[in-house]
């Protein structure tokens, strides 16, 4: 049986593909003169998170202010993040935070998110460094063209308590050429005004290959790369092999032949498709499918193989998105060479506000 210490359904990450997945973009970025600040929504773990800034990352990124207050009682002193930041509360943890760590960074994309942070920052004796988020095509956050972002800048420079530090985008997949025309464009128009651009940060993981060709983008934000999952094999970004987390699931039934259910439902796997074919992908079983997931059971087709697992049986699945999967576990086990080699809460997860 797989790992029979270990009660399922669990999360189980080799760490030597880990490690190789961190080591081979880092290599990538310093051969191009990218720095690397990985997001660490994909693993919320402060353990990861060191092993990306040994490899030669330059700091971290989150999402939530929850997120970062984690990672500075870790001893994380470089954060983005990455995330318009609204409200009175979440502002105060904001100038709480900005106590703490070296060097702390947000994004805005509007005139009213601006505001809140410069009255926040204007007399506290702190000051927020500001990136303005750009929509680049990807069409979530972001202001919609180089004209309103150089404007966004003036602004940035022009509030009291921030300082304008350059200009952010998460961009659709494959459209460097598009970054670079854009990136520039803005980066122009500051000119013009007198405004200088220090950081250039793009990111995501299908495009991760291509980082290098939106050559003015000097910053990478990567989530997903550390772990890889199938859709990112699906686009192209990686191989299965690469897959460091599965995972682990016990065949609870086998009510008739062909028809395997699984205790990894979609508490364990997410309902994420991300465009693929079924909930994840069974290992050693390329012809299994993960037709449906209720809460606590995964129904998996085994009709198309020649053989099919037993109750009791253990299997591992490769899930289509591993980002939302580390968020529904307290805790992560670890392998190397076949043996567990340690377990970790993980310390960022559920962190919404
Ligand atoms: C703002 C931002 N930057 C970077 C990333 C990392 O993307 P990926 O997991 O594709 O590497 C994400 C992912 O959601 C993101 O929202």
């Amino acid at each position: 049986m797989l790992y029979p210490q270990l009660d399922t359904p669990c999360v189980l990450i080799d760490e030597a593909i880990l490690e190789a997945n961190i080591r081979g973009f880092q290599a990538h970025c310093d051969e191009h003169g990218l720095r690397v600040r990985p997001h660490i929504k994909t693993h919320k773990l402060p353990w990861v998170a060191h092993k990306q800034l040994d490899a030669g990352a330059s700091g971290i990124t989150c999402q939530k202010v929850g997120e970062a207050e984690v990672f500075a009682a870790a001893g994380f002193d470089d954060i983005l993040i990455s995330y318009n930041i609204i409200g009175a509360a979440k502002l105060a943890r904001l100038l709480a935070l900005a106590g703490q760590v070296r060097s702390l960074a947000v994004v805005a994309d509007s005139e009213a998110v601006l505001q809140g942070l410069s009255a926040t920052f204007a007399d506290s004796g702190r000051t927020l460094d500001v990136l303005v988020e750009c929509d680049t095509g990807a069409g979530r956050c972001g202001v919609q063209s180089p004209q309103q972002a150089a404007q966004l800048a003036e602004l940035v420079a022009r509030l009291p308590g921030l300082r304008l530090r350059g200009l952010m985008t998460y961009p659709a997949a494959y459209s460097e050429a598009v970054v670079q025309q854009w990136f520039s464009r803005a980066a122009a128009l500051c000119e013009q005004q007198g405004l200088a651009l220090e950081v250039f940060s793009s990111g995501g993981t299908p495009s991760m290959w291509h980082a290098h060709e939106a050559p003015i983008v000097n910053e990478y934000r990567i989530g997903t790369y550390v772990y890889q999952d199938r859709s990112q094999v699906a686009a192209g970004a990686c191989q299965q092999a690469d897959c460091a987390l599965t995972v682990m699931t016990t065949v609870v039934s086998v009510p008739v032949p062909g028809r395997v259910i699984v205790d990894a439902g979609s508490k364990a796997l997410t309902s994420d498709l991300l465009g693929q074919d079924g909930y994840g992908q069974v290992v050693g079983y390329p012809q299994a499918r993960v037709t449906g997931l209720s809460e606590e059971h995964g129904v998996l087709d085994f009709s198309g193989c020649s053989q099919a697992p037993v109750v009791g049986e253990r299997l591992q699945i490769i899930p289509n998105h591993a980002c939302p999967v580390s968020n529904l576990f307290d805790e992560v086990h670890f392998c190397r060479d076949g043996v567990l080699s340690r377990t970790e809460t993980v310390q960022a997860r559920g962190k919404v506000c």
